[in-house]
């Protein structure tokens, strides 16, 4: 029987939006090594459950003759899909249409499947590759532009938001994955810029590369923009995947719970001995991390930024936590502008996602330094102690080792509502080390003894002994019990599942003003 020709018609309609800008410009991108926006969507989703919508949508403009240039469904595919079985909203910018700029109608598009993924409580998720605004179009394409960023900020808190750069994103294109919850980026193929290498070269005569200026790995690691870098765009999509696994679908769900054949009551004989003898020594406190959590499974966020903090996702018996911890191993584990940027931010999205918060403390204090100091070190630790201090979320801490100073206070301490807060036998918590301490509490006997040296190192002696140790906090409860480090992951799991009904509140305001 031959085919209905209305039927044929539609047939005919869907397979030509499928090759949206044509053969030759699907070639031109896979010769990059990207895939096309629909061929993203298919390794995102699971299989088979991507439904798209206003395939057959065109651009209105008119001029430059792009009249005669109509492309079924523009240059974004739009629609929803399921991954892990759970709903999400999805948006894929297609460059094979125009380089993927944003229209009217590619607006639009976006707007609607923003608008159903507020309705309906998913996360949205942008596959982003663009040559920005739609030249065409003018200030129809600005407007387009601001409709999509007041809608990120709408959402903000409400549904998890998650941008993938897998081309080019730049001008003020980049602010509407600025004020999403994640950004991931491609190595070798993304660059994110509010100006361009030429325009730079232009204004300040500087010369930069595409890579050297706005790459996956410059915003991983020096600004911070990018949260993850992935290898190549599988890996990206993967991690978009992974990432979700431990996110709510919007800010009135808990996280999804995932049993595990890891025993809860797994004690780790190794944590005993990890604390080097010497209180300057170093260890790597991920190692710490992977011993506790569900099967050594961390899936670190900004993990090339802001080293010396560590932040990122695990579970504990099943329930999906996230993590913020010291390193150590880099500049002490002391708190900068950036690594306070980077643990406030991430406290922020927990508490907005309810997702609870394990903090292991080894911090020697803020950064001293003049640099730090004209930059805003102030302002920019009291990021990290707001966002602590606001949080709702269960919070559970573990002193490893250092607590000192105002760093003390701000990592989850119990003074700003942490919840359980251990401490290993290690812990040392005092208003600083000891030598600083003797230093300045002694100065003028030290300075008058006979040998100093000697004097100095007596007295430092007594102040560890008396001060550099967990029970003075014990004592008056500040710490809530000291444990064995090998029985830390039983201990936290216990305290989690006590702490699941949690309900706290921050007085009723329009919102508070966190130290911008
Ligand atoms: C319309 C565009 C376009 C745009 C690219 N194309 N950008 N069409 N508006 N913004 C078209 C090209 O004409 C070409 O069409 C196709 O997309 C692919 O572009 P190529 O240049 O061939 O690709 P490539 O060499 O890979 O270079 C990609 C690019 C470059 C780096 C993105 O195209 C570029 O620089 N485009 C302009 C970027 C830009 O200045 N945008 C405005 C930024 S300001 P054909 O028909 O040949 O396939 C902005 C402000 C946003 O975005 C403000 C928000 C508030």
């Amino acid at each position: 029987m031959s085919l209905n020709p209305r039927i044929a018609q539609l047939r005919a309609m869907r397979e030509q939006a499928r090759m949206g800008g044509g053969r030759e410009r699907i070639e031109r991108q896979h010769e990059k090594g990207k895939l096309t926006a629909r061929e993203r969507i298919e390794k995102l989703v699971d299989a088979g459950s991507f439904r798209e919508l206003d395939m057959f949508v065109t651009h209105r403009a008119t001029g430059f003759g792009v009249e005669k240039q109509k492309y079924l469904g523009d240059s974004v595919v739009t629609g929803w899909g399921y991954i892990d079985g759970r709903l999400v909203y999805l948006f894929s910018q297609d460059f094979t249409v125009f380089g993927g700029s944003l229209s009217e109608v590619h607006a639009e598009k976006i707007c609607k499947i923003m608008d159903l993924a507020m309705k309906n409580g998913a996360p949205i998720i942008g596959l982003n590759d663009s040559g920005g605004a739609r030249i065409q179009e003018g200030v129809v394409s600005l407007a387009g532009y601001a409709y999509i960023f007041l809608r990120n900020v709408l959402a903000s808190g409400v549904v998890p938001q998650i941008s993938a750069i897998m081309g080019p994103c730049a001008g003020g294109a980049v602010y509407s994955p600025a004020i999403t919850d994640f950004i991931l980026m491609t190595k070798g193929s993304s660059h994110m810029f509010i100006t361009g290498p030429e325009v730079i070269k232009a204004a300040t005569h500087e010369e930069v590369t595409f890579e050297e200026l706005g790459g996956a790995m410059t915003h991983a690691s020096k600004s911070g923009v990018a949260h993850f870098a992935a290898e190549n765009e599988e890996h990206c999509l993967s991690l978009i995947r992974r990432l979700l696994s431990y996110i709510p679908q919007n800010n009135t769900e808990d996280p999804p719970f995932v049993p595990t054949a890891d025993p809860e009551d797994r004690m780790d004989e190794a944590l005993k001995t990890i604390i080097p003898d010497s209180p300057t020594k170093p260890y790597d406190m991920k190692e710490v991390i992977r011993r506790v959590v569900d099967n050594g499974e961390f899936l670190e966020v900004h993990e090339h930024w802001a080293q010396n903090i560590i932040v990122g996702f695990a579970r504990l018996g099943g329930f999906s936590v996230g993590i913020v911890a010291q390193q150590p191993l880099v500049l002490a584990g002391v708190l900068d502008i950036d690594s306070s940027r980077k643990g406030a931010r991430f406290v922020r999205f927990c508490d907005a996602f309810n997702i609870p918060i394990v903090t292991f403390v080894d911090v020697p204090g803020f950064l001293p330094g003049v640099d730090q100091e004209h930059r805003g070190i102030i302002v920019n630790g009291a990021k990290l102690l707001y966002a602590y201090c606001e949080a709702t979320v269960p919070k559970l801490t573990v002193i490893t080792r250092k607590a000192y100073g105002g760093a003390y206070d701000v990592m989850s301490s119990k003074h700003i509502r942490g919840d359980i807060s251990y401490a290993w036998p290690t812990a040392e918590i005092a208003v600083m080390g000891p030598e600083g301490a003797v230093n300045i509490v002694f100065r003028k006997e030290i300075a008058e003894a006979d040998d100093p040296e000697a004097v100095r190192e007596r007295l430092v002696a007594e102040y560890r002994a008396q001060f550099a140790n967990p029970y003075v906090a014990a004592a008056r409860g500040y710490i809530d019990d000291v444990i064995e480090p090998q029985e830390t992951r039983p201990r936290l799991i216990e305290a989690l599942r006590m702490l699941r009904n949690k309900r706290d509140a921050n007085p009723p305001k329009k919102h508070g003003n966190i130290p911008l």
